[in-house]
């Protein structure tokens, strides 16, 4: 009898299950953008509203993220985008920022071979050729509807009206005034303490995007703003010449497709290896139906943790700039080899990592990125991912142009089997080159549902931003969570080395943590800050959009 009443809970359970959870984020009737801050937001729901599409409006959340966003959002990093047309047709752009001319292998080494602290972070000489300008004039030519002036200038009058410092933003600024005063001295905007409620302006860059308006993209690589940043960044030591921006182009790229389950998940290709790791993740763990567990119980855990440990693994000796080194993806991602990675797998006791090596085939990076989620009206989406790599990037700020300048060089291997300032492991595949892009683990994400679009998703966080993405799409497939409320939910994250799983504060019970530690698990105990910060949109059955703007920032959705 007792037989009988569980199998009736397990099929009333799957039954259940079925049923899709209602939505608990805004829910809007046709389009909506999902960003880090209202304001930009609103910008591109603004461009919208004129009969912009989402590309038009992606160019302006980009750019007004600089603005209303300058921790992430960027004029001086870079990025990737990954489409969808109403029509199904998916694509990819990397504008990721790429190596100086004159970079080398060994360039942040001293005579002995030891990495010299701070070279390839803090100020000019970590900065790589940024790629977020040429981004969005590529995406303007190959998809733009509304003239590029016409686009900008929403910006430029945010610029203009200044943007209110919220309290997570003044705590950000205040935590790092001491380094952005170091490497800019007492005469830079932000000598200036921010207090929440005050206004921050940049009259220069109101000036810069006036200039990008109405000369175009070859006025950041060719015209008198690549001369005034050539300029800044070698007076401060850096290596990004007038050449080395003439010369940076974006690339359209194929994305990495796969499916899990009845899902078709469309996300970033290498030089990122969000979309790869992700791959790897969800085909390791889908024999086990991960959804049979609990959201979060020590089995769910263990079973992701385990896959992640394999992915990360594969993904710091495998993965690099494509145009630079060969990577093995018909392995990487076949069924075979990814059973076969798991084949050490139990539930009973942790696998260490000292016993995962890359398949018979290392790395943390910045979780100070940004992502924003954009539908319209025709149900085009696109899912992007931008970044300047640390908080305020290298912290360099250039008054005179009006924005903060990436330490993307930091995500290259300085030197093989050494952590990055995040504590991942590279290898040869993404060691420094010339003009090589360094590797990053942005995972701008879009999923469909019966050949439907389905979810937009997307995060920053580093090497967290791919666990933060999977968890985010297995909270609402497998465990049945609003898009809301698997944004929010309690995140925890693992990358092969160092071998320990991170938890974020709130939300794992001692009960959990003690359970998987009997097993084996080593618990970070003292990195417990937030992993990763979503923001994501989910098409509801009868075509509405609900918004999941992540509760761990000053996250917003809008739509209408
Ligand atoms: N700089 C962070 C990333 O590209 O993953």
């Amino acid at each position: 009898m007792r037989r009988i009443i569980l199998v009736f809970v397990a099929l009333l359970l799957l039954h259940c299950k079925k049923v899709p959870p209602a939505p608990t984020g805004l829910v809007a009737d046709k389009v909506m953008v999902v960003s880090a801050r209202k304001e930009a937001s609103e910008i591109g729901m603004e461009i919208m509203k004129r009969g912009g599409n989402a590309f038009d409006a992606m160019i302006g959340t980009e750019l007004a993220l600089a603005v209303a966003y300058p921790f992430a959002g960027n004029l001086g990093g870079g990025g990737f985008m990954v489409y969808r047309m109403n029509n199904g047709d998916v694509g990819a752009l990397d504008y990721r920022e790429k190596a100086p001319l004159s970079a080398s292998k060994d360039m942040y080494l001293d005579s002995l071979g030891n990495i010299i602290p701070g070279m390839s972070t803090i100020g000019a000489t970590g900065v790589g050729v940024p790629g977020t300008v040429a981004g969005i004039f590529a995406v303007h030519e190959k998809f733009g509807t509304l003239p590029i002036e016409e686009i900008i200038q929403p910006v430029i009058e945010l610029v203009d009206q200044g943007v209110e410092v919220t309290d997570k933003q003044a705590k950000r600024l205040d935590s790092y005034w001491d380094q952005i005063v170091e490497v800019n001295g007492d005469q830079t905007l932000f000598y200036n303490k921010c207090m929440p409620g005050d206004t921050l302006r940049y009259p220069a860059l109101a000036n810069t995007l006036r200039r990008i308006a109405k000369n175009g993209r070859d006025e950041f690589y060719k015209g008198e703003t690549a001369r005034i940043l050539a300029r800044f960044i070698q007076e401060k030591g850096g290596f990004v010449t007038e050449e080395d921006l003439a010369r940076y182009e974006p690339i359209w790229r194929q994305p990495v497709i796969f499916r899990y389950k009845d899902l078709k998940i469309i996300s970033m290709s290498p030089p990122s290896s969000g979309g790869v790791t992700i791959n790897q993740i969800f085909k390791m763990i889908e024999p086990y139906n991960i959804g049979q567990y609990q959201h979060n119980s020590p089995e769910a855990i263990q079973l992701f943790t385990e896959a992640a440990r394999r992915a990360y693994a594969d993904r710091n000796y495998f993965l690099g700039d494509p145009d630079f080194v060969s990577i093995p993806l018909d392995v990487l991602l076949s069924r075979d080899y990814l059973n076969s990675r798991m084949e050490s797998f139990s539930f009973q006791q942790a696998t260490p990592s000292s016993e995962i090596e890359r398949g018979t085939i290392p790395a943390y990076e910045s979780s100070e990125t940004t992502h924003y989620s954009i539908v319209d009206v025709q149900g085009n989406a696109v899912s992007v991912t931008t970044t300047l790599n640390g908080a305020y990037g290298s912290k360099l700020y250039c008054d005179e142009l009006g924005f903060f300048l990436n330490n993307e060089m930091d995500d290259f291997s300085s030197k093989a089997g050494s952590p990055n300032m995040f504590g991942l492991i590279g290898a040869e595949a993404n060691s420094i080159a010339p003009e090589k892009r360094m590797l990053s683990s942005m995972t701008p994400t879009i999923v469909e549902k019966d050949d439907k679009l389905w979810l937009v998703v997307g995060s920053p966080g580093g090497p967290t931003i791919i666990t933060a993405v999977a968890q985010t799409i297995l909270n609402v497939y497998e465990f049945n969570l609003s898009m809301q409320d698997a944004v929010n939910a309690p995140r925890f994250h693992h990358q092969w080395l160092p071998d320990y799983v991170t938890f974020e504060p709130e939300g794992f019970p001692d009960s959990v943590k003690e359970l998987l530690k009997k097993k084996g698990y080593q618990i970070n105990e003292n990195r417990t800050r937030i992993i990763g910060k979503v923001d994501a949109i989910r098409v509801l059955e009868d075509g509405k959009l609900e918004g999941g703007a992540d509760k761990r920032g000053d996250d917003t959705a809008v739509g209408y």
